[in-house]
Formats: C-alpha cells, structure tokens, sequence
C-alpha cells in the first residue's frame, strides 16, 4: 500500500484538436489535484490526423496556459508506462454518453492488468459538451460550419488554417 494520497493525476488523449470538453475535465482535475499532466499521445491508432503531435501538444499548452497546474507531454508508447515513468498511480478518463462506457471499462481493465497500482478516475463533462469529439469538431470546420461552441478561439484558428491550407493542396501530418 502507499502511505501517501496521490497528488498527480493524468489525462491521456489523442487530443487532435483538444476541446472544450476536454479543458472541462482538465479544469475538474486541476482543481482536486495538484498536479495534473495532460498527456498527449503521439501514435494514437486513429487514421485521419489532422495535426501532428507537436501542434497538438502546442494548441493543448496554449489552451491550459492559465491553469498553472497543468503541464502537458507527450505520450509515446504505452499509458501506463507513461504514469509510472510520472510517479503517476491515477488517471483520469471522461466519460461522455452511455456508449463511451463499454470502451472505457475494457480501457480500464486493460490497464490496471497491465499496472494494478494504477487507478482509472471517471469524471463527467457539463451535458453541453457531452456530443462534442475532436473528429465531430474536424468535420464540422471541414464542411464550413462554426466551430466556436465547441473549441477556444485559438484551435478554432488553427482548424480552420489548417484545413484551408490541406484545401490548397499542403498542410499536415504525413
Ligand atoms: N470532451 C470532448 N471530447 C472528448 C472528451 C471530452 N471530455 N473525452 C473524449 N473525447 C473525444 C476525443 O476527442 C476523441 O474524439 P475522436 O475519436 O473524434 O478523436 C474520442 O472522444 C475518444 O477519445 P479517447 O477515448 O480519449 O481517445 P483518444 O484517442 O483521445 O485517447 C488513448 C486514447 C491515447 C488514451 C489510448 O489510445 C492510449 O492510452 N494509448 C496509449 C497506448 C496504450 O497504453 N494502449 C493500451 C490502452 S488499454
């Protein structure tokens, strides 16, 4: 058993681009824990990317700059060999809708096979950013559509540089 309560939480993701309702659950977690690393994963398995690692880190830094407890790296590898490289023994999951729970209770499962030590803390975002991905995000600046109920300012900037630039034939991840 440990004698100390943890004081460092962990929130992994893709976060291609971060969200509102990302920086939701950042804003819960920075405020019951200490320290709270937002790990950005850099071979998430999902097709598609829109940014690259280094520009997802970048808008994730931007976007939780005034949260002073709030760091956020990059993740290669495996998420629990990112928490015990951290001293991390908790992270942090949101779960959105009902259907995100069956992905989520094999995730957590997985992991504290993988590393029992480690708990997996389930926190819930306000209902109005429950709908809200990052690939839902993506398609609606793709087709034109106003993003700003769902993402800062600044990725709302990026995305749709972005996209104008892939439309002009550059831009993105390779
Ligand atoms: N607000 C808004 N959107 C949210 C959200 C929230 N609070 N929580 C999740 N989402 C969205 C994400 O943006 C993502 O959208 P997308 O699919 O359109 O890109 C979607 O919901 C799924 O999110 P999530 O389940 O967090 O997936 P992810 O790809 O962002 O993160 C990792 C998955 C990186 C944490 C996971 O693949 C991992 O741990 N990888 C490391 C390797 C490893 O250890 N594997 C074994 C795991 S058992």
């Amino acid at each position: 058993m440990h004698d100390r309560k943890p004081s460092l939480i962990v929130y992994p993701g893709t976060f291609d681009p971060i969200t509102l309702g990302h920086l939701d659950l950042v804003q819960r977690a920075a405020g019951l824990f200490d320290r709270v690393i937002l790990a950005v994963a850099a071979q998430s398995g999902k097709p598609g990317a829109l940014f690259t690692t280094d520009e997802r880190i970048a808008m994730a830094r931007e976007v939780v700059a005034d949260l002073p407890n709030v760091e956020v790296e990059r993740m290669d590898g495996m998420l629990v060999d990112f928490c015990r490289a951290h001293g991390a023994r908790v992270l942090l999951r949101g779960i959105r809708v009902y259907s995100d729970f069956e992905y989520e209770f094999q995730m957590a499962l997985t992991n504290r096979k993988l590393a029992p030590e480690i708990e997996t803390l389930f926190m819930m975002p306000k209902e109005e950013h429950s709908c809200v991905s990052s690939s839902i995000v993506r398609e609606i600046e793709s087709f034109g559509g106003d993003s700003a109920r769902f993402v800062p300012p600044a990725v709302q900037r990026r995305l749709q540089e972005r996209l104008a630039a892939r439309a002009a034939g550059k831009g993105g991840p390779a």
